[in-house]
């Protein structure tokens, strides 16, 4: 298994920590084979009753999908829909999964926490969807799930502007469930997890299995639609202008604004 994916389970808790702190956990192929690893061996365990994801490091969850990579991608690459479809995996696995999060979730990285059950975030939290600013578009569910989670007011007001948000800004428009001191991110997410674990597994199952029907009754047609523009924008001199700029800017360690600027 990849060491991008490090995974431990801790009595009926599956804790999946992203492992590239050095990039800020920015999701790239192998983590995402890694995950995709990680939840085929999960899937026919019986042990299991609750996920909890998290990010190595203090500084982020995840900076986003790898740039370096995205950068390199085209149209058939977007609709091959690579990330959301790992997230997907994530939102329809059995078991209910809570996003641990400390630093950055942006972007992809933010992405994977909405698609998650449940988030814990510590007060060092920055979330949001910076992409536009790289000239493409959230495209791993953040066009349907953020506006589930913050109304479509707030959604589009974050995905336009692509605004990063503090901690207490997330549990106010509800993108997030609590806000911790960030040593107490994990333990509280682990605790939480217990507590769902004490109940009776099959039930949460179908819980969550009623809720996810319920919440995305007409999802098809976004879901496609949202890999289709980006495999608009993947082709576009302006994506490869601004993405181009974000790595010659890590290369000579520039001072950046969250990457939210092109
Ligand atoms: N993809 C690829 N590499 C990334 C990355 C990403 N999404 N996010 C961070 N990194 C890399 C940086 O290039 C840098 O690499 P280097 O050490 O080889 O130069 C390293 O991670 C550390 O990042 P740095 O920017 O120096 O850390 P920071 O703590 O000052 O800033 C962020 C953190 C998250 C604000 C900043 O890295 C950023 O804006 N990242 C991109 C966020 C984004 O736009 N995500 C959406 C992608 S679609």
């Amino acid at each position: 298994m990849s060491d991008k994916v490090l995974f431990e389970q801790r009595g009926a808790v599956a804790v999946i920590t992203l492992n590239a702190p050095e990039k800020r956990n920015a999701i790239d192929l192998e983590m995402v084979r890694g995950l995709h690893d990680v939840l085929d061996r999960l899937l026919g365990s019986d042990d299991v009753a609750v996920l909890v994801l998290t990010g190595a490091g203090d500084r982020a969850f995840a900076a986003g999908a790898d740039i370096a990579q995205l950068k390199e991608r085209s149209s058939p690459d977007a609709l091959a829909a690579i990330n959301a479809s790992i997230f997907k995996r994530i939102e329809d696995f059995p078991c209910p999964s809570i996003a641990a999060i400390r630093g950055y979730a942006l972007g992809g990285g933010c992405e994977l926490a909405i698609a998650c059950d449940l988030r814990v975030a510590g007060r060092s939290a920055k979330m949001g969807q910076p992409e536009v600013g790289l000239g493409i578009m959230p495209a791993a569910g953040g066009t349907y799930r953020l506006p589930r989670l913050v109304g479509l007011g707030k959604a589009r007001e974050l995905i336009y502007t692509g605004r990063v948000i503090d901690a207490d800004e997330c549990l106010r428009i509800g993108l997030v469930n609590d806000v911790v001191d960030d040593a107490e991110v994990l333990p509280r997410a682990m605790a939480l997890a217990e507590e769902i674990a004490a109940r009776g597994k099959l039930a949460v199952r179908l819980a969550k299995a009623t809720m996810n029907a319920l919440a995305r009754p007409n999802e098809g047609l976004a879901v496609s639609m949202e890999s289709v523009a980006q495999a608009l924008l993947f082709d576009s001199d302006d994506k490869h202008r601004r993405m181009a700029a974000f790595l010659e800017r890590s290369r000579t360690k520039a001072p950046r604004d969250g990457g939210s600027s092109g």
